[in-house]
């Protein structure tokens, strides 16, 4: 022990309990609570392990009592009690120190909002007051949480043969799909840094340059719209790895996140459910189904062909979907759903027809009026529904976005079933490789041009390049993507009809990626990785969708720093 720690406390306002009555003590902190009851007075002192009543005797002088206010932070000497009202709910609940000596080390204002669990803070001033909010345990306690969880990764990945490596932060624009933020420089005058929107080209020279398995825990920046799950300056868990396959990767990533669940929230997570991009889309209407519940859509065109029901007939797609046991939803509250669903923007929807299973095996749904009760049953029947359900068919241009819609946010969100203690983790596959994007006028990547074609479509990548599907991947929690990453390029050729079909001369491609591809001239290993959002696989952990409760100094949702008031204009010098 240093003597001179002992000048400010012999002990944390957490560890006193009744093993150390009468032991003479010295502890400081903030005050969090003062009750004066006249002759006795009472304070909680509070820091960052937890708080000890304290109690001062009748005999003493009270001057320095009466000026004290909460957030003073004090230092006292005394003696540790027995108390007399106990208080089971915190460890130092059974003692109380009565004081004899008190000074006041720093004084404070009082405090914009209250610092405490269930705080009266909103959002705006506890970001701008955000060392505050730190001082709360919720926050705090997300902190500790965010440093056990990347020691944890940390000591996972080196046991795991990765090293830990940094890359740089000012570099070149990299191609991720959103904008970069840019740093000018100093010495080159009109020449701009960009801040890296991932290590993705890095990570693969790292791969040339014969590191077998690399990792880093790692700042990414990118100039886009936050949100509740987006911060322009967020956290990835970045990973290579030499001479692996998909299945290589999704096998290791697999037990590193399974790992991660045990180690922090002790959850044992089933094997991962795996699905390929197109199924996603067919069966959930996007690539980031929440599998916490079932839904999934029924396609019935075949059936409405078949059956020769002409109103569907001409309908572009007509699918459909069961909410389970909720054919007893009455006709007005069923219409006050589709009356939200029209009002909801880009959905844009025409009609709906439900259909009620009761129990007792009856059927109604307006369908009746133009259909044959026969042909309803087979409706049933292909739904696969049970007595006391309720469907819903949707037909039209935006079906599947229709049901993703009334599958996601409405149904799961009224049946609660978004249950935040349960985890459904899925790999989602074989992306496509590019898609076509109407304003530019060019195919984009999906993922990023750095991203391995399947073998089996190859043959096909000089002239049906949007046919192409990916060796790409993503990782699924509860509807949110957690991570995603791909097996990289490794032959020249491919990678130069890539960025081609990107739209790119051969002039750009050697001025933008011309120290790329003269690496790949110098035997380029088969590698692949992967990215994992740290600040989301946290928020997912905890049940929260939100990241910023995670992060220490987060932005808000117009990229501001309210509380350093960045971004602010630069004094030009004259
Ligand atoms: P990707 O762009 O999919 O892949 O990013 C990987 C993961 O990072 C998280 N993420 C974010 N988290 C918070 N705020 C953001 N703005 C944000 N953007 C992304 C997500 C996402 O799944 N270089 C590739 C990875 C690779 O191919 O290996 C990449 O960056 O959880």
């Amino acid at each position: 022990m240093y003597s001179h720690q002992l000048l400010y406390r012999t002990h944390n306002c957490g560890e006193l309990c009744k093993k150390d009555i009468g032991k003479e003590v010295v502890l400081s902190g903030w005050i969090q609570k003062l009750r004066n009851l006249g002759s006795l007075t009472f304070i909680d002192i509070r820091d960052y392990f937890g708080i000890t009543q304290l109690i001062f005797s009748k005999k003493r002088k009270k001057n320095t009592e009466s000026e004290l206010g909460k957030e003073f932070i004090i230092k006292v000497r005394g003696k540790v009690v027995e108390r007399v009202s106990k208080n089971y709910k915190i460890p130092t609940g059974e003692i109380e120190v009565l004081v004899s000596q008190i000074e006041v080390l720093n004084s404070s204002i009082s405090t914009p909002f209250l610092i405490e669990d269930q705080t009266d803070g909103d959002e705006k001033s506890r970001m701008k007051y955000r060392y505050l909010d730190i001082r709360r345990n919720p926050i705090k306690n997300n902190l500790k949480l965010r440093h056990n969880i990347s020691l944890e990764i940390r000591n996972f990945l080196s046991q795991n043969g990765f090293l830990e490596i940094e890359t740089p932060v000012l570099i070149n624009h990299t191609p991720e799909g959103a904008r970069s933020f840019v740093v000018p420089s100093r010495i080159h005058s009109g020449k701009f840094y960009s801040l890296p929107q991932s290590p993705q080209l890095f990570k693969q020279l790292l791969m040339i340059g014969g590191i077998d398995k690399y990792f880093q825990i790692v700042k990414c920046f990118r100039d886009e719209d936050a949100r509740s799950d987006r911060q322009i300056e967020f956290t990835q868990i970045d990973c290579e790895m030499g001479f692996v396959c998909v299945s290589d990767v999704l096998i290791f990533f697999e037990n590193f996140i399974k790992h991660i669940f045990q180690k922090i929230k002790n959850i044992q997570l089933e094997t991962f459910t795996r699905i390929t991009y197109s199924d996603a889309i067919r069966m959930y209407g996007t690539d980031k189904p929440d599998l916490r519940f079932g839904m999934k859509f029924v396609e019935l065109n075949d059936l409405v062909r078949k059956k020769e029901i002409e109103f569907f007939q001409k309908q572009e797609l007509t699918m459909g979907i069961t909410v389970p046991k909720c054919s007893y939803y009455t006709c007005n509250q069923i219409n006050l759903m589709i009356e939200w669903m029209k009002k909801q923007p880009k959905i844009g929807i025409e009609d709906i027809f439900w259909l009620k299973y009761f129990p007792d095996k009856t059927l109604l749904s307006p369908m009746s009026k133009f259909m044959k009760n026969e042909d309803i049953i087979t409706f049933v029947k292909h739904f696969k529904a049970n007595p006391g359900d309720l469907l819903f068919i949707f037909y039209g241009k935006k079906t599947r976005n229709q049901l993703r819609q009334l599958r996601l946010v409405e149904m799961a969100h009224r049946l609660n079933l978004k249950k935040t203690k349960e985890f459904k983790p899925l790999w989602v596959t074989d992306f496509p490789l590019l898609e076509w994007n109407e304003e530019i006028q060019r195919y984009k990547p999906f993922h990023h041009p750095f991203t391995n074609p399947k073998e089996e479509d190859l043959p096909f990548l000089e002239k049906y390049p949007e046919n192409i599907r990916s060796q790409s991947y993503d990782l699924i929690i509860n509807g949110v993507e957690i991570g995603g990453g791909s097996i990289r390029i490794h032959n020249k050729n491919i990678q130069n009809l890539i960025l081609k079909h990107l739209g790119l001369s051969k002039q750009e491609i050697q001025s933008k990626f011309g120290f790329f591809i003269k690496a790949f001239e110098y035997g380029v290993p088969p590698h692949g990785g992967i990215a994992f959002g740290l600040d989301r696989l946290i928020a997912i952990l905890e049940g929260k969708e939100n990241i910023k409760e995670f992060i220490a100094f987060p932005k808000n949702n117009s990229g501001k720093d309210i509380m350093i008031n960045a971004p602010s204009f630069l004094e030009m010098k004259k």
